[in-house]
């Protein structure tokens, strides 16, 4: 199993934020304006008990006022709830929006990224960027702020308050806290690390489940699900090890907060208590003081979770900013190859192509000029055959000058542009959780039936589809599990020749075929694209010997060219490949 890569460090996370943040300023001024009013009131509540029970203790006090001062504490309690509904539904509501513009924007890069980034990325680990990462960021965004900002307010409020009782008692009870600050900058350091390896264990659960869902029947024909179940638990394992780890931290960080808490409590009761008795302070401003203290233990125990969440929140948000600067290693230029310019032309000039991360190139200094017609292309496996239909379809990077497409150079124009060009029909056939007319009509939405039909004809398919109980509406399991290999082939030629452009690369696409089959899907491609370019790779020597032109390709290099004829007569390897076929036949 591979191990997930993650990311460099992003340089600018916060980049990512600040137009999110702008754009719901007005929710965010509100919703912190409704935050601050609940903070303020809150802070009223011990100077109105302090006037309560001076007048109590001065006997000053009436039922009129204690009823008035009651009442007050009751409406004050009122619109504090109001409030705190208020700041809730804007801050948290906030923090959901923010999740959903990342969501989406990681969705469309991760549309745009080249087969090179999902050859590094895991589907996994992207999996677990979209799950966790973004909701550690939106949790820091919202609770995350919403702590920060009320345990600053209400920290300050309350000491400042605390100084105007009493100087000496409020550096009194202030004196552990210091410790609980370091403590918690610790712990919070390693709680980063600790965080980091959760997420990547997430991602290799989760790349697990996927693989061996994809593959179950698979394994299911090897017997393998106990050693499949066995390494999901020693996973699971893994990550729950992990998580415990992290456990442990958030563990010490809360009792050590109220513990900071309590022993400030008890140094108040001490020499509070004899500040009473020696007349220096009021009773009012005894019971007032012990209360702000209590506000200060949420603060404080706040400081500790805040320092979690962000530095979760600030883990994730990197990963999300290097996710979303990966570039995508295919970039066209801005011309535009428009299809009525458009000559069908594949040219390629001293094409070298080495796939990344390999030492070997997988094609060498391949010369090709094709114009108008069916070309084949032959030669043993792993000789470089899919590789170069991949490359003109603009699945991979080419250097400039090496590969011209329509007549101009594929890196002076754009991408979609070149992909317009080209109708692709690739070695493996995916098919869409989907009807079968709508996995034809895939590039084309707005076909109508008797065009699907037309196409599904040509392809030698539209028999099979109609045989079939729901016909064009049949659904397609996943992966297409209720079609055969030819079938599927079919459809995806459908595909392709719905989209009717004027070059069609064919990769092995007619392998799955019996002889018959592959004859008349043949002749009606031949028919449909008559004065275009199909590019056809076969081992077929029947189907090889009706194009106009062969190419043989071994070792990343054109061995040999020509028609049939003349192949037969310049290569060995030709002969040979197409000798052992005719033995078989
Ligand atoms: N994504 C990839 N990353 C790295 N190397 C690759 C990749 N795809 C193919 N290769 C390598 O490039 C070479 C050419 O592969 P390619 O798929 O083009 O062969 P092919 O001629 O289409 O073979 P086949 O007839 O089996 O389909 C092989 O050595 C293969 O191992
Ligand atoms: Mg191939």
């Amino acid at each position: 199993m591979t191990k997930l890569k993650f990311f460099h460090r992003s340089r600018a996370p916060f980049g990512l934020l600040v137009p999110i943040f702008a754009r719901h300023r007005l929710r965010l001024l509100f919703g912190l304006v409704a935050l601050l009013g609940v903070d303020f009131l809150q802070l009223l509540i011990p100077m109105l008990l302090k006037s309560g029970i001076d007048g109590l203790s001065r006997k000053t006090a009436n039922e009129t006022s204690l009823l008035n001062l009651a009442l007050l504490i009751l409406l004050i309690a009122v619109t504090v709830a109001v409030l705190r509904f208020i700041w809730r539904t804007l801050i948290i509501g906030f923090s959901r929006l923010l999740e959903q513009t990342l969501r989406d924007r990681i969705f469309s890069h991760l549309l745009r990224m080249d087969r090179q980034f999902y050859g590094r990325w895991s589907t996994g680990g992207l999996m677990a960027h979209a799950g966790n990462d973004l909701s550690a960021i939106q949790m820091a965004c919202g609770m995350g702020m919403v702590a920060a900002v009320d345990a600053l307010v209400m920290s300050t409020a309350a000491i400042c308050f605390m100084l105007a009782i009493d100087v000496k008692l409020t550096l009194i009870a202030l004196l552990p806290m210091p410790l609980l600050a370091i403590c918690t900058k610790i712990l919070a350091g390693r709680m980063h690390n600790r965080f980091n390896l959760v997420q990547e264990q997430f991602g290799l659960m989760t790349e697990f489940v996927r693989n061996a869902l994809v593959s179950i029947r698979l394994l299911k024909v090897y017997s393998l699900e106990s050693q499949q179940g066995e390494e999901f638990a020693r996973l699971g394992t893994q990550y729950v090890h992990s998580n415990l780890k992290v456990a442990v931290i958030q563990g010490l960080l809360h009792p050590l907060a109220t513990l900071t808490g309590n022993a400030g409590m008890l140094l108040i009761l001490y020499f509070g208590g004899l500040l009473v008795i020696e007349g220096k302070i009021t009773l009012g401003s005894f019971v007032a003081f012990v209360t702000y203290l209590a506000m200060l233990v949420w603060p404080m125990m706040a400081i500790g979770w805040v320092a979690n969440l962000v530095q979760r929140g600030l883990t994730s948000l990197r990963r999300v900013a290097a996710l979303l600067e990966e570039q995508s290693t295919i970039r066209g230029g801005k011309g535009l190859l428009s299809q009525a310019e458009a000559i069908p032309a594949i040219c390629c000039r001293n094409l070298n192509f080495t796939y990344p991360d390999m030492k070997n190139p997988a094609l060498e200094r391949i010369n090709l000029d094709l114009t108008q017609g069916i070309y084949g292309i032959t030669g043993r496996t792993g000789s470089g055959k899919s590789t170069l239909c991949r490359l003109a379809a603009r699945l991979y990077p080419v250097e400039d000058g090496m590969l011209f497409i329509g007549g101009r150079d594929v890196n002076t124009v754009s991408v979609p542009s070149v992909r317009e060009q080209i109708g692709y029909v690739g070695q493996q056939v995916f098919l869409f959780s989907e009807t079968i007319f709508n996995n034809i009509c895939f590039g084309r939405p707005d076909a109508d039936r008797d065009q699907v039909e037309a196409v599904a004809r040509a392809a030698s398919i539209h028999n099979d589809i109609v045989g079939f109980a729901d016909g064009y509406a049949t659904l397609v399991g996943e992966r297409g599990v209720r079609l055969s290999g030819g079938q599927k082939q079919r459809i995806a030629l459908a595909r392709a020749l719905l989209c009717d452009r004027p070059i069609l690369i064919i990769d092995d696409g007619l392998s799955a075929l019996d002889v018959e089959t592959e004859q008349e899907v043949f002749a009606n491609i031949c028919r449909q694209y008559k004065g275009r370019l199909v590019l056809l790779v076969s081992h077929r020597v029947n189907l090889l010997r009706k194009t106009d032109r062969i190419f043989l390709i071994d070792h990343g290099k054109i061995l040999a060219s020509g028609n049939h004829e003349q192949m037969r007569m310049a290569s060995s390897l030709y002969t040979i490949m197409t000798d052992k076929q005719q033995d078989n036949a």
